[in-house]
């Protein structure tokens, strides 16, 4: 069994479309979504119009939940102009996403964790700034009650694998759309990928096991940097170009 799977497009259209050539010339058919799918300065009207023709198994992302929850004039900036390229039929698709799913019988689905999805599972930010690895037994913690052979997390857009207690394997595929940010919860910090290719992972089930291989695709970023500047994001524009913040 062998499926991919994508995260944090962010409103990326040539970056999707980027991923998903690189899929289909892998001969494969079957993907799933892990959310935050629309938030940015760039595309999201023509990446909601993608995604819902697509109808792959999707779960909602904090930015996603942000769009149907809050008022527009109360959204951060990349919400605010996401929300603007959505008509009723892209936010009533948000509205019907669950926050977590099982795709195939055995594999679990969320954006961020089980019962937070504005919470880094995997990694976690430290007082100096940086982003590290979070200690197995905290990782282990918020698995507690999952015993799906493979669970798949987006949200902080650093592709990393961690193996969990009883051959359990967690995935973050990285982000489609967006390869660097900032954020100021629990302390100021980056989080950089340090290049600006559109990242995504192939899941393959073996008879040892589940394995994940981390896929990375050019695109026209500079095309997308273009935009965020043209829009007054100047971060996301040096997001874009480098994978890193200004
Ligand atoms: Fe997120």
């Amino acid at each position: 069994m062998r499926f991919a799977a994508i995260a944090d497009i962010h409103g990326n259209y040539p970056a999707l479309e980027a991923v998903l050539a690189d899929i289909a010339a892998h001969g494969i058919t079957d993907i799933v979504n892990l959310g935050d799918c629309f938030s940015g300065p760039l595309e999201a009207g023509k990446v909601a119009d993608r995604l819902l023709s697509l109808s792959i198994p999707t779960v909602r992302g904090n930015h996603d939940r942000y769009l149907i929850e809050k008022r527009p004039e109360d959204m951060h900036l990349s919400d605010s102009a996401a929300h603007a390229q959505l008509n009723g039929e892209h936010l009533d698709w948000l509205r019907s996403l669950p926050a977590e799913q099982i795709y195939r019988n055995e594999i679990y689905l969320c954006h961020a964790t089980p019962a937070d999805d504005n919470l880094y599972w995997l990694d976690m930010a430290i007082a100096d700034g940086s982003v590290v690895l979070r200690p197995q037994a905290e990782i282990e913690a918020l698995a507690e009650g999952i015993d799906a052979p493979l669970i798949l997390c987006g949200h902080t857009h650093i592709p990393r694998m961690v193996a969990l207690s009883g051959g359990r394997l967690i995935v973050n595929p990285g982000s489609v759309g967006c390869p660097a940010y900032d954020d100021d919860k629990p302390y100021p910090h980056k989080v950089e990928t340090g290049h600006a290719m559109a990242s995504y992972a192939v899941l393959e089930r073996s008879a040892a096991g589940w394995t994940a291989q981390f896929r990375n695709v050019r695109y026209d970023n500079m095309a997308m940097s273009a935009l965020a500047k043209a829009n007054g994001r100047l971060e996301w524009a040096a997001a874009l170009a480098t994978g890193r913040m200004p």
